[in-house]
């Protein structure tokens, strides 16, 4: 699809046809188009839980204000940051040192660099997880819409509760859920809203 089309068409879709399955192999290829997201450093701080079946699904219903589509859509996806993917423990700085031919010195200053930038501070740790996890979460929903499959973006839910019930570590952050499958044409989607445009929210200085 055209990028200005993907734009216009990508919908929150309320309503997803139940028996329409998506497959494994679709979500694989979706996630694996969206990863091209730009991250900080390239160190792609994020990691998707894939909720898919019916059990889990209903666990994360209760915990995402019993939204409908929840259990409608064939797969939502549990949006992780990772608040210390600045960290030694980040197998990206591996791949770095191999990509930049073994220069040690140079993935160090790196290290050094992003470990200051956005692991100082609590909310520099926070900012990190879920800024660049926010870009792919967008990615996906571009993606998706790329293969035909319809998302719902999430944010009213309950973030404590999943990070729990999905036994999340103490470094991680729930950034969104997004509900993935396919619309059901019988139902009506609300129009969608305006947006304010360049004047609106623009300063040029
Ligand atoms: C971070 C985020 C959280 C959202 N949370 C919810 C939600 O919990 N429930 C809901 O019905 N819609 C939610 N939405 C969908 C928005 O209402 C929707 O994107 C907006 O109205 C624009 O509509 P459109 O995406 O169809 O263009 C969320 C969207 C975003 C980006």
């Amino acid at each position: 699809m055209e990028t200005k089309a993907l734009f216009d068409e990508r919908r929150s879709v309320n309503f997803f046809d139940k028996d329409k399955n998506i497959e494994e192999s679709q979500i694989k290829e979706i996630i694996n188009l969206a990863v091209l997201a730009p991250s900080a450093f390239n160190l792609q701080p994020w990691r998707i839980l894939v909720v898919k079946s019916e059990e889990k699904k209903k666990r994360l219903f209760d915990l995402a204000n019993q939204q409908e589509k929840i259990l409608e859509a064939s797969a939502t996806l549990i949006i992780i940051g990772n608040k210390e993917g600045y960290a030694d423990a980040n197998p990206v700085w591996d791949e770095m040192l191999q990509s930049v031919g073994g220069n040690q010195q140079m993935v160090d200053g790196a290290k050094q660099a992003a470990s200051f930038l956005y692991g100082s501070t609590d909310e520099r740790k926070l900012k990190f997880a879920e800024s660049n996890a926010g870009l792919l979460a967008m990615s996906i929903m571009i993606a998706a819409k790329e293969f035909g499959v319809d998302t719902h973006p999430m944010s009213g839910i309950d973030f404590d509760g999943i990070h729990k019930e999905f036994e999340l570590k103490d470094s991680e952050s729930v950034v969104m859920t997004i509900c993935m499958g396919y619309y059901d044409k019988s139902k009506q989607l609300y129009p969608r809203r305006p947006r304010r445009l360049f004047e609106d929210i623009s300063t040029i200085i």
